[in-house]
């Protein structure tokens, strides 16, 4: 795992952008796997801003989000689907073909895992992005979830919960369940990009740094992937 520490949240999406930028410039056509969340929400804009400027294209760009709240309609303000076509999407020329979110429409939410989980087994990820919560779940893989997961629908944890209620009103808005990648997944990416950016990741980023893997650290699975950039701010590498 190589870890990069840079000094503040601007810095921290220039430098996770910048490995971004290099990829879709050797490779227009790769396949990303994307992250919602305060994390990347930078790197997204420094994107946007390489494709105004024609340093790169989305034309052939396949991307593969982590997750979607259940209980929430597309359209939602805060659902990842309008998270992702209002800080990227919308401002690129990616096909809306090429898009893919899990979705929590319907009354088959297994079935929708199960159809995610196939079009994740047809693809190859080729940078799999990734923020990290207080409690170290990535994705929405929270606590105590197995490293074989895939695609499933999980349980938020309380902590996750408390941490999201910033986007909602209240926290009985904020939603019980969430479709989420497996771990199994997230590791069948070629590479993977994690960014954490403020004190309330330091704790998460000492015991990914400095702990063992268990599952009761979720990402201390990518412990397991040899092709690993963890991209730390100063506040989030406090501890280390
Ligand atoms: C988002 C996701 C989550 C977030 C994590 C950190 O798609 O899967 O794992 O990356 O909760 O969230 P932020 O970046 O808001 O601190």
């Amino acid at each position: 795992m190589k870890i990069i520490k840079v000094k503040n949240y601007e810095e921290l999406s220039l430098k996770a952008s910048e490995i971004m930028v290099e990829l879709l410039k050797a490779k227009p056509d790769a396949t990303l796997g994307l992250a919602t969340g305060s994390s990347p929400i930078g790197l997204y804009k420094n994107l946007i801003k390489a494709y105004n400027n024609k340093e790169i294209s989305f034309e052939d760009v396949k991307t593969y989000n982590l997750d979607e709240y259940c209980e929430l309609p597309r359209e939602h303000a805060e659902s990842y689907y309008t998270f992702m076509h209002k800080n990227l999407f919308d401002h690129v020329n990616i096909k809306e073909e090429n898009i893919h979110i899990p979705s929590s429409v319907g009354s088959d939410l297994q079935k929708n895992c199960d159809d995610y989980n196939n079009l994740l087994n047809s693809a190859t990820v080729d940078v799999q992005l990734l923020g990290i919560g207080g409690n170290g779940h990535i994705g929405f893989n929270e606590p105590g979830t197995s490293f074989e997961s895939e695609t499933q629908i999980i349980k938020l944890a309380d902590k996750t919960r408390e941490d999201n209620k910033r986007f909602f009103n209240s926290i009985d808005e904020v939603p019980t369940h969430a479709i989420t990648m497996g771990i199994k997944n997230i590791l069948n990416a070629k590479s993977i990009l994690l960014v954490a950016s403020g004190k309330n990741k330091a704790e998460a980023i000492y015991k990914l740094v400095n702990e063992g893997v268990t599952e009761d650290f979720p990402a201390s699975a990518l412990k397991n992937h040899k092709n690993v950039t963890v991209i730390v701010d100063s506040d989030a590498a406090s501890l280390l």
